[in-house]
């Protein structure tokens, strides 16, 4: 099938729910993709935070290859290597004790607020406002965003607040003696690359050791080096209770998990969570193979230094246009205000070959893959300077 086929098939029999761009995306290798009609693209979004390593990288794809022809499923009724391999791995970089593996970001939260519900004995969760926390009815509810919810108001789940992001006084005012946790995302991304002050983290963890409310720290967007560090939660000096892995840990293949300290995973006995797929051999080895690459190859401190060099060149650009409101993020999770709607931006990059993404109306959100070059970038910052102009 051709490009326009592909696209008029997917109307046909797609439930409509995504507002594609209008490419068919066909290969892609590194921070590369090309689409059907062989135009090359300049990949500044890495399928939403998740190809992080790239596209096709040959460790994943080893891995891939190697575990298929072994074993690809065999449910949670048996043990398999590849998952206690990657368990090992993930609570120690991530400093908690325990793991529950899933299958995507929204599957992790939905898993976390059970898990606090239970351990807490209590009934209300707190959320930000502008949030994103996924599309199933109790993470939709913790979404800080009307526009997502607004068809299910009567259907929602009750027992979910939402304060301000970034203002503790706000979290103050919706505590109950019912509060079970608090869920946040360190940065908002989805909202719009939100940053709180240092001070509120920091009154945020105090505030949850007085009232022994449970830190739920939604890491899906954030985590694996996507700021400049292994976890976001390392920026603020942020000691969750329960933290939601998913995105990039599995290169593109599916996967979530749900970390827990000891004390709060205990709470959990079999048969109160569970899941066919999380943690089968095939998406763990393929997550074996992504925080391994993470760590040789140092994409860490790679997204650090590289994000550093990204945002000196927006802010030359801020400098320079006053269209521009304001650049932030950390590492490689960088928004740019715009004073319009930037939708009509990424289209015109995307002529221009490049892929980006217009998040909360007017945030040009980059989120490349971490093996980004600085020469990738300054052809995007040429291109997006004229375009502004
Ligand atoms: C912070 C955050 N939480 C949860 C989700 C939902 O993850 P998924 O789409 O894998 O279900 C997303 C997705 O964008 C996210 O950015």
């Amino acid at each position: 099938m051709n490009s326009k086929e592909i696209i008029k098939a997917e109307e046909k029999y797609f439930i409509n729910t995504f507002n594609r761009q209008p490419i068919v995306l066909d290969r892609g290798q590194g921070s590369i993709v090309y689409d059907k009609d062989g135009k090359k693209y300049i990949d500044f979004l890495a399928g939403i935070a998740v190809n992080s390593l790239g596209h096709s990288h040959p460790k994943v794809v080893e891995a891939i290859k190697k575990q298929s022809e072994n074993l690809i499923h065999i449910s949670n009724i048996y043990y398999n290597e590849q998952s206690v391999i990657l368990a090992e791995k993930l609570t120690t970089i991530s400093s908690l004790d325990k793991i529950f593996f899933c299958n995507s970001g929204t599957e992790a939260n939905e898993g976390a607020i059970k898990l606090a519900l239970k351990h807490t004995g209590k009934s209300e969760i707190i959320a930000m406002k502008n949030s994103f926390h996924g599309r199933t009815i109790a993470a939709l509810t913790a979404t800080g965003q009307d526009e997502y919810k607004k068809d299910y108001l009567k259907n929602l789940p009750h027992g979910f607040k939402h304060a301000e992001f970034g203002d503790i006084e706000s979290i103050k005012k919706v505590i109950t003696e019912n509060t079970a946790a608090i869920i946040i995302e360190p940065i908002q991304g989805e909202g719009g690359i939100n940053i709180a002050s240092k001070e509120f983290y920091n009154e945020l963890s105090k505030l949850c050791k007085e009232k022994e409310i449970l830190l739920i720290l939604d890491e899906i967007q954030t985590g694996f080096g996507r700021c400049g560090v292994m976890f976001a939660k390392e920026l603020f000096n942020l000691d969750p209770d329960i933290m939601c892995i998913a995105k990039t840990m599995g290169g593109g293949i599916p996967i979530g998990g749900i970390l827990a300290k000891e004390e709060i995973a205990n709470t959990f006995s079999p048969g109160d969570h569970g899941t066919t797929f999380g943690g089968g051999p095939l998406v763990c080895a393929a997550s074996n193979a992504v925080v391994d690459t993470i760590i040789e190859e140092k994409l860490v401190e790679k997204s650090y230094e590289t994000g550093k060099y990204f945002k000196n060149k927006l802010m030359v650009l801020k400098e320079k246009h006053s269209k521009i409101k304001e650049v932030r993020g950390y590492g490689l999770m960088l928004g740019v205000e715009i004073d319009e709607p930037c939708g009509k931006y990424v289209d015109i990059l995307r002529e221009k070959g490049f892929l980006i993404n217009c998040t909360a109306k007017n945030i040009l959100r980059f989120l490349p893959p971490l093996i980004i070059t600085t020469e990738e970038i300054d052809k995007l910052i040429d291109v997006l300077d004229e375009v502004i102009k």
